[in-house]
């Protein structure tokens, strides 16, 4: 079993790594706040199915910066996991441009968007995604080993950071639905990436667990992170700070 670092409790070093601790004189972070970190420019997303075409996403333009947290509000089949898998570097645009930070991403390959995925980028989805065969703490170090290192203590601070100190050793099926979407919040830090993105992390959690997710999520705003949460519930508008609105495949600012 993995031994503590130093003195204080794990939360605490866990907040520590989040916050690339000790603070410099200046805060760059700040400084730095105003900065395009996404940037899309004219994007369509265009799917074929035999001879029909569905235009999933319509000229879409949309600027994020650094630690927003935003949120992605729209019904079943407005776009929004199109967009999200577009954001996340999951998938490329029919048209039109996307930057991350000063690199246009929409050409890249399969490998190169991999890569920018892992360093940059935690994902949450709404079904936790876990393996079952693995542990928590396994579940949680296991994108620092697709990076070549095993990252186990980090593993277990960020747990303790989510209030699973005491669960490392349970497989997914053991754990509650919060629980394990609180895993997968876990694993979403752990090759500490600037962006993470949440694609209706509440949807199987009952309210009050629900709670305990968007909580954990605005305390990560809090420390830098920039939060994209995707969702159809109009109630958890109140965590965000800007709301875009999706419809038809076309976005519009609500806040
Ligand atoms: N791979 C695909 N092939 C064909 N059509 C798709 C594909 N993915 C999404 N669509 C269509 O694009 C539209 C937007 O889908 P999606 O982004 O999944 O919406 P949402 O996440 O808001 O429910 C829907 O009409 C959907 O049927
Ligand atoms: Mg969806």
């Amino acid at each position: 079993m993995c031994s503590s670092a130093g003195g204080g409790s794990r939360s605490e070093h866990a907040i520590g790594i989040l916050n690339n601790s000790p603070p410099p004189a200046i805060d760059i972070r700040r400084i730095s706040m105003n900065e395009s970190l996404i940037k899309l420019d004219g994007v369509s997303k265009t799917f074929s199915i035999g001879e029909e075409k569905v235009f999933a996403l319509k000229e879409v333009d949309l600027t994020i910066k650094k630690n927003q947290f935003i949120m992605i509000l729209g019904p079943s089949g407005s776009g929004k996991s199109t967009l999200m898998n577009l954001l996340g570097c999951l998938d490329v645009p029919s048209s039109g441009a996307i930057y991350l930070g000063e690199k246009d991403i929409s050409q890249m390959s399969q490998d190169d968007l991999a890569s920018i995925r892992a360093k940059k980028i935690g994902f949450v989805f709404q079904k936790f995604n876990l393996i079952p065969t693995l542990s928590a703490l396994q579940n949680v170090s296991l994108p620092s080993v697709f990076q070549g290192k095993t990252l186990t203590e980090k593993a277990e601070m960020l747990l303790s950071f989510v209030g699973l100190q005491h669960r490392l050793n349970h497989r997914p099926t053991q754990l509650s639905g919060g629980e394990q979407q609180r895993v997968a919040i876990a694993r979403s830090l752990i090759n500490d990436p600037e962006i993470i993105l949440a694609d209706e992390p509440t949807g199987n959690l009952d309210t009050k667990t629900g709670n305990i997710v968007m909580n954990l999520l605005k305390k990560l705003h809090s420390q830098g992170k920039t939060i994209i949460l995707v969702t159809h519930n109009p109630v958890l508008e109140k965590y965000a700070q800007r709301i875009i609105k999706i419809k038809d495949g076309k976005v519009e600012e609500k806040k």
